[in-house]
């Protein structure tokens, strides 16, 4: 066989074999295919329920859902929010629709939110005054925080939640890549902060074809952040509004899709961990490469694997990118990291470092839940003899 002839492995794909079809024929057949029905409130409940979250609030996607947390979170035009450079630029983009300032900080060893560099920022940069923390640099005060679980893997946000509240910083999680993954003490990741968000994207553990909801233990939030995704009614018999709002919600048809992936989500983690697991055997046996560790404090969904590459492998990462491309194996590299990016040049940046080294080292390989032994052993295969 030649290369061409062998199917492609793309990146992360979907898998949709529960009970899609039938809860998206109910919404077509009853006609509830818009924001009402009762699969908009089903697939909310069921996913407070699996989080542990006292409310969930249902949107289009989860970049809506991190600008509508911000927003809630009292983030305003001139604020400032701490974000990590390397992140999917939705992130920073969502506190840039609110009219704020992105201030990036570096990662850790795990891609997450350095936490102690966040400490020494937060000690030495900034001053607290009556209306909350201001940056010295900017002297532009500093709102919220947007700690990601970057591919799953947990950040420590209960204790950047510790270093923020006293400070008047809210903190929103941006869990989009981490549904699945737990703390140790059994907590799951999205649930720490004040806010937390998740994505339902095609690429994601579970999808609604594209999806993203709010969770929060305070009822206060989790009513705005209804009212702002619902066009901020204040009457909605004589349309009043007080506010600006958003046309947000998710729909009947994505949360039917969102209640039956949930379904199968405990068998997704299994499949995720088991494929995990037979990568790590076969590259801890390839000289000059290595699957990023999975932090010791919490689980990991395994929602994307990241393949390290060291100086001493026969390839860089253009070059493996390039070789696998080849083989009919997609791969990709670490997002450009967003200290970079056009849109935010002029945004101050904290002691990047360790984020610029990872990008160059770091390729996400498949990591799909269909994903055969047949597909590792083509991956590892090319990994190990090129
Ligand atoms: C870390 C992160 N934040 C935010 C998002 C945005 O989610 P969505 O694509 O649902 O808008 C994604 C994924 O797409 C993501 O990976």
């Amino acid at each position: 066989m030649t290369p061409s002839d062998l199917p492609y492995i793309p990146l992360s794909v979907p898998s949709v074999k529960g009970n899609e079809w039938e809860y998206i024929r109910e919404c077509l057949d009853t006609e509830w295919v818009s924001t009402a029905g009762t699969y908009v409130e089903r697939f909310e409940s069921e996913f407070s329920a699996y989080v542990g979250a006292d409310y969930s609030v249902a949107c289009v996607n989860g970049t809506a859902a991190l600008q509508v947390a911000l927003q809630v979170a009292g983030v305003k035009p001139g604020m400032e929010v701490l974000v990590p450079t390397l992140t999917f630029i939705a992130t920073v983009n969502a506190a840039h629709y609110l009219g704020a300032k992105p201030v990036f900080l570096d990662c850790d060893d795990f891609y997450n939110l350095d936490v102690d560099k966040l400490t020494e920022f937060l000690e030495n940069h900034t001053e607290q005054r009556e209306e909350g923390c201001f940056n010295k640099a900017t002297g532009r005060q500093i709102r919220a925080i947007v700690p990601v679980h970057v591919f799953g893997n947990a950040a420590r946000v209960q204790q950047m939640t510790d270093l923020c509240r006293s400070r008047g910083i809210r903190v929103v999680e941006d869990a989009a890549e981490s549904l699945g993954t737990v703390y140790q003490d059994g907590r799951h990741t999205g649930v720490i902060g004040d806010l937390g968000c998740f994505s339902f994207n095609g690429n994601k553990i579970i999808t609604c074809g594209g999806g993203g909801m709010i969770v929060t233990d305070c009822p206060e939030m989790a009513q705005k952040a209804r009212y702002l995704t619902t066009q901020a009614k204040d009457d909605d018999v004589r349309y009043v509004h007080e506010e600006v709002g958003y046309n947000f919600r998710l729909t009947n048809i994505q949360a039917a899709l969102g209640v039956a992936q949930l379904e199968q989500l405990p068998g997704f983690l299994q499949t995720k961990q088991r494929n995990y697991l037979a990568y790590k055997e076969r590259v801890r046996e390839i000289p000059g490469l290595n699957l990023g560790e999975v932090p010791p404090y919490a689980t990991n969904n395994h929602w994307m694997i990241a393949l390290q590459i060291e100086s001493g492998y026969r390839y860089d990462r253009e070059g493996l990118m390039a070789r696998l491309q080849e083989a009919r194996i997609q791969s990709r590299p670490v997002w450009y990291l967003n200290h970079l990016q056009k849109p935010y040049a002029g945004c101050q940046s904290f002691q990047i470092e360790k984020a610029s080294g990872l990008l160059q080292t770091t390729l996400n390989i498949p990591c799909s839940t269909n994903l055969s032994p047949e597909d590792i052993d083509r991956v590892t295969e090319v990994l190990a003899h090129g």
